[in-house]
């Protein structure tokens, strides 16, 4: 008894030396802030005319010609990343994401909320015009390589601004059923917003999801080297197929889609990924909300979300990822912090609806309560902002210090303000070779983060490393929100 009762003492004191030291060694966060930049970062990816609102006031119009090869307009929409190809594919997740992000945490935004609606209307616009004629989608806007031999400007571009389109015939059913999922999901974020336009993102989401049903077949296939290897579906359509009839279920609580989802699902597996391509795990925690009290409990659902979670926790025994030292989660494939913001994402709501329904997921032996996971996601929100073994945040403009150069065409070179010139293809070399930080701050840019030593280079050539996606961004944005409410 003795011995156990030193053996807690020592314990509690070890404890409570951890505790300081992580006190002493924490960065104060403010997420509010972080949530307002993850935000007005997406104005730094606009493409096409902007409004006299936009706030990031270095970028211009640009891309005003697009869709002119096939005598259709389609300015707007939003640059992937540091490039200036407009990949439909991605881009739709990251509307989809900006939605889902509005649906759980919009009424914790305040002002920023606005600002939210705003970028995922941009998406939304862009997506009305992209699926204007039935039976047919506007799939991707650029020729990936002619773009990537060029570091120009957006506002300069001279590469091919070719349009890849999909059909019946020539069929892409991943980014259409995306696109369709993208649509039903604004629909219910901007329901209370603007009524009239949520009705018609309603309507064009049926008719898109159709079109990617009727007509099946992978945009691999029908655009080839336009979008492989960039953003090859690697994973297959199914999966987009049930995601897209998962949110036009939750947008329109019309029966068919849920048999469409329940008769499917089994198809997809007990995967536990999620992201641009992978949309697996995102289904089965969105589905999850409505099954989670089911008494017959007999869908996959929860144990397919469950298993998600039990892949995730650090001490779980079927745990599926990595962690450095720093404690940051690491998957396979570039871009790591793209994992960390969908995951963490996913993490936060499966949470709320656990606590709704007084869950647990048991991994093994563990228990996991809402808290611990999160616990999980606060540490890798934290981590991001500035809470690592290099003190860095790995959002732009945010803390102290950041990532200073950042592979991104429009933010390395002087804005059409400073420097009104033509600067041509291989002009902006010197601009990407240079050994200064980005001439213009992209507020709000996480970029693809450190490796799984926790060093980060901070250098243009280091891609996987510095260069910033929407698709990282937008699931931060809800998790912003979520940590700004509860730690304001
Ligand atoms: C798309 O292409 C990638 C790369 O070649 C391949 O791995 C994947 O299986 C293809 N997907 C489909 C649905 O054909
Ligand atoms: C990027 O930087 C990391 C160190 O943080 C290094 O391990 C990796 O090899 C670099 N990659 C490239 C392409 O330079």
């Amino acid at each position: 008894m003795r011995g156990n009762k030193i053996s807690i003492l020592s314990q509690r004191s070890l404890l409570l030396t951890m505790i300081i030291a992580t006190m002493v060694k924490s960065v104060p966060l403010n997420y509010g802030d972080a949530l307002t930049k993850s935000i007005l970062f997406f104005e730094g990816q606009r493409s096409g005319y902007l409004p006299a609102s936009q706030r990031m006031t270095w970028r211009k119009n640009s891309a005003l010609n697009d869709g002119s090869d096939i005598n259709m307009r389609m300015d707007g929409g939003y640059y992937d990343a540091g490039d200036n190809v407009k990949f439909h594919f991605p881009m739709a997740f990251t509307t989809t994401m900006l939605a889902w992000s509005v649906i759980e945490f919009g009424d914790l935004m305040g002002p920023d909320l606005q600002h939210a609606f705003e970028a995922i209307r941009w998406g939304t616009d862009y997506f009305l015009k992209a699926t204007i004629y039935p039976n047919v989608v506007i799939a991707q806007i650029g020729d990936p390589n002619s773009d990537h031999s060029c570091w120009e400007r957006p506002e300069d571009m001279d590469t091919s601004r070719k349009t890849y389109v999909v059909t019946t015939t020539k069929p892409g059913s991943e980014v259409s059923a995306e696109i369709a999922a993208a649509l039903a999901a604004s629909s219910i974020a901007l329901s209370k917003n603007d009524g009239r336009y949520s009705r018609n993102l309603l309507l064009r989401a049926k008719q898109v999801f159709d079109f990617a049903n009727n007509h099946r077949g992978s945009y691999n296939d029908s655009i080839g080297d336009g979008v492989c290897p960039f953003y090859c579906d690697f994973n297959g359509y199914m999966d987009e197929l049930v995601w897209g009839a998962a949110w036009l279920y939750k947008a329109s609580n019309d029966i068919t889609y849920w048999n469409f989802v329940k008769s499917n699902i089994q198809s997809l597996g007990p995967l536990t990924e999620f992201g641009w391509d992978a949309k697996h795990a995102g289904i089965n925690v969105l589905i999850s909300e409505r099954v989670m009290n089911d008494p017959s409990n007999q869908n996959p659902f929860i144990s397919n979300a469950d298993n998600l979670i039990c892949s995730l926790l650090p001490n779980s025994p079927t745990k599926a990822v990595t962690y450095s030292k720093g404690g940051l989660l690491f998957k396979l494939g570039p871009s790591n912090l793209q994992h960390v913001t969908s995951y963490s994402f996913l993490l936060i709501v499966y949470a709320r609806y656990m606590q709704v329904n007084h869950k647990t997921v048991n991994c093994g032996n563990v228990v996991a309560k809402p808290a611990d996971l999160v616990n999980l996601a606060k540490t890798q929100v934290d981590y991001v902002l500035g809470n690592n073994p290099l003190r860095m945040s790995y959002m732009v403009g945010y803390g102290q210090k950041f990532p200073q150069k950042i592979h991104h065409r429009a933010s390395t070179m002087p804005s059409i303000d400073v420097y009104p010139k033509h600067i041509k293809c291989r002009d902006g070399d010197k601009y990407f070779e240079s050994q200064s930080p980005n001439i213009n701050l992209l507020t709000g840019a996480i970029v693809g983060g450190p490796a799984e030593d926790d060093s980060y280079q901070d250098s243009r050539f280091n891609v996987t490393q510095s260069e910033p996606t929407t698709y990282i961004n937008a699931p931060f944005v809800g998790v912003l929100a979520y940590f700004k409410q509860r730690n304001p």
